[in-house]
Formats: C-alpha cells, structure tokens, sequence
C-alpha cells in the first residue's frame, strides 16, 4: 500500500531497546519506544502523529473514566522467515474495531489513520519485532471518550492511541476452566461482540472467584439459561466431539476472533469437518462420559490456542486425554505459525507485509 498520510514523527531521543532481554520476554512487560496518537475534535480527524512513548494526560472529568466509551484491540506482528515483518490479519482487525466502536456511539477509525499510521509506527520501531520463532510484537490500538463534561452522554472528543511491544511464545501449558453458570459476561442485545472496557471489567470478579476454586479461566454460558458455552476470557471455545471441530456460532454475545475464524478457515482447507453451532453444557458432559469429546481449546491472539485440560461442570472435573502433535488443535497451530512466518503458501491473504 503506497503511504499517504502525512504522518508527524518526533522520535525518542534514547532508544529503550537495550534494555529488553529478547530472550526472555515476558507478556506485557516491555513497550516499544514510540506510539501513535489522533485526536478527534468536532467531527474531525487530527492529522495522526509518532511521537516517543509516553504519559498521558486527561481531564478528571473525561467522560470515558466515568462512563466506560472505551474500545481497544489487540493483535500482532511477526519477524518472518525472510526478516520481513508481517502484521497478520489487519484488515480484519481494523474491521471488528470500527464496529466495537460503532456499538459505542464512538466515531470510526478512517484506514489512513489506522492502517497507515499502524505501519509507520512499526517500521520505525522494526527492531523491537522479535524474531524468536513464536514471539511478536503485541499491538495495542485503543481509543477513549476524552471530552472532559459533567453527566452521562456521548463525547464528542476522542483519542486514539497505539502503542506495541515485544511478546514471547506464549507456553501453552493446558489449562483448568470452570464452566459459569452463576455470573454471566453477555446478554442478548448487549455488548458482548465489541472489544469495549467494561465487558473486560465486569468479568473480572468470577473469573478471581473461578481462581480460588482452583481453575484458571472460566468458560461463560449463555446468558438467558446457562446452558449453552459462549467463550472463554479473552478467547473463544473449541472443541472437538466426534473429531468434528465445534465452537459457538457468531452472534452478538462473542466476540468474532480473528483466530477463530483463522482456524476454522484453515480447518476447512484440510478437510477437518467443521460446525458453528452451540453447543449445551449437557452436551459437552454427555461427551466426555461417553469420551467422544478429545479436544477443548481458547482460541485468541495471544495464545493462538490454549489447550483445556479439565472441565468443571457443577462441581465436577471432567479431564480431556493428553495432546499430541496429532491433536487437531497443534495441527491448525502449526499451520496458521507456519503462513504466518512465510514458510507455507498465504493463500487467504492474510499477512500483511512490509
Ligand atoms: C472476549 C474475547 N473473545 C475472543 C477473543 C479472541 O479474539 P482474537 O482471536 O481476535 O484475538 C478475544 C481477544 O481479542 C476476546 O477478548
């Protein structure tokens, strides 16, 4: 894509970068030197700028602090095989935040800004793409309410901000989840398919409660009746019953993940069957005491898959046997590591690379 956009760069003066210890990352700890800032005014885009990572300041009275207009993203770019740097899928991110911040009377992200912007910002921060086979750089768009006003209404001034930094493979020791049948995440009519705060915020306590009974995550139901599994913390559910790949259609209680929708896509292209439809809880327990259920995975950015290994179904544990290279699950990982890397052919187009 020829760049456009003129973008204003004020660069750091002393890079942060020696600081990182690329071999041995840790998820969130280390930011990139530089950030990409827009700010909307009066139904109009600033020109975006870059400029050294940094503080931000806000108004006490900033209506997203009290009112939750907040909308953020989360996606990833890799050091290919070649050195070439990819930022996967994009477009599809860019999509799904538009739409999340529609649902919040919030203005959209015009793609000069987005995309443009989202490319400068790397190029000049390339060196902090890891090239450890599995690790990326974590992008972190997001945009607030930052008209600063007394009372519940919607903003008419916004931020949007994009900052990045080094993550490593992320180790995908299976995980315990508990499936929720008390508190729910999302109801019809809701807010459930957009990446806004306040979903993020009130999942937090049943997910510390789901802890100290031992698990690590939970997997949300339905929330008119609980009987049917939505998705799980910051990924949506899979499984594998019968070796049919089966998660939970879209709707606008889930979130449409990009890895979803990569690994079904890929599924596909290998002859795996596939089925979007919901899937009961009693469905789920009546598989694993007739043990056709063989894989339970997350799916999302940061893991690509977190493999489950137990279940708790009211109370009790149910466990998945173990996984192999020949678990369905490694296979789409492999596969989508692969593209993502250059070393196996991108027939969907889904890299974007510079
Ligand atoms: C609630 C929720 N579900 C699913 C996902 C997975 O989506 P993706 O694969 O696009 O990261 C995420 C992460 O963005 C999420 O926050």
């Amino acid at each position: 894509m020829e760049i456009i956009t003129k973008i204003a760069v004020r660069k750091v003066l002393h890079s942060g970068i020696r600081e990182v210890d690329f071999e041995n990352l840790e998820f969130g700890k280390f930011i990139a030197d530089h950030m990409l800032i827009s700010d909307y005014n009066d139904n109009e885009w600033d020109l975006p700028r870059i400029v050294p990572y940094a503080d931000i300041s806000l108004s006490p009275a900033a209506l997203a602090l009290h009112y939750g207009q907040t909308v953020f993203e989360g996606m990833k770019a890799f050091r290919m095989a070649d050195g070439r740097i990819n930022i996967f899928r994009m477009e599809k991110h860019h999509e799904r935040f538009n739409r999340s911040l529609h649902r919040m009377c919030m203005p959209a992200v015009p793609e000069e800004i987005f995309v443009e912007g989202l490319m400068q910002l790397i190029q000049l921060d390339k060196d902090w793409v890891p090239g450890k086979e599995g690790s990326a750089l974590y992008i972190r768009p997001f945009m607030y309410a930052s008209e600063a006003k007394m009372g519940l209404q919607v903003s008419n001034g916004y931020r949007f901000l994009t900052f990045t930094g080094p993550v490593p493979t992320l180790y995908s020791k299976p995980i315990k989840v508990k499936v929720e049948t008390e508190y729910i995440r999302a109801a019809r009519g809701g807010t459930g398919f957009a990446k806004c705060g306040g979903n993020y915020g009130g999942a937090l306590y049943p997910t510390q409660k789901a802890k100290e009974q031992g698990y690590d995550q939970v997997l949300w139901t339905r929330g008119e009746d609980n009987k049917f599994i939505e998705e799980s913390g910051m990924m949506n559910a899979m499984f594998v019953i019968d070796g049919t790949l089966i998660t939970a259609p879209l709707s606008d209680t889930i979130l449409d993940g990009v890895t979803r929708d990569s690994l079904l896509t890929l599924a596909k292209d290998l002859g795996i069957p596939i089925e979007e439809r919901p899937v009961s809880v009693d469905e789920l327990r009546k598989a694993f005491i007739n043990r056709s259920v063989t894989e339970a995975f997350g799916a999302g950015t940061a893991a690509v898959v977190a493999p489950i290994q137990t279940i708790g179904i009211e109370g009790i544990d149910y466990h998945l046997p173990a996984y192999n290279d020949t678990s369905v699950l490694n296979i789409l990982k492999n596969n989508l590591e692969r593209i993502r890397s250059g070393r196996q052919e991108d027939t969907h187009h889904w890299n974007f690379i510079f």
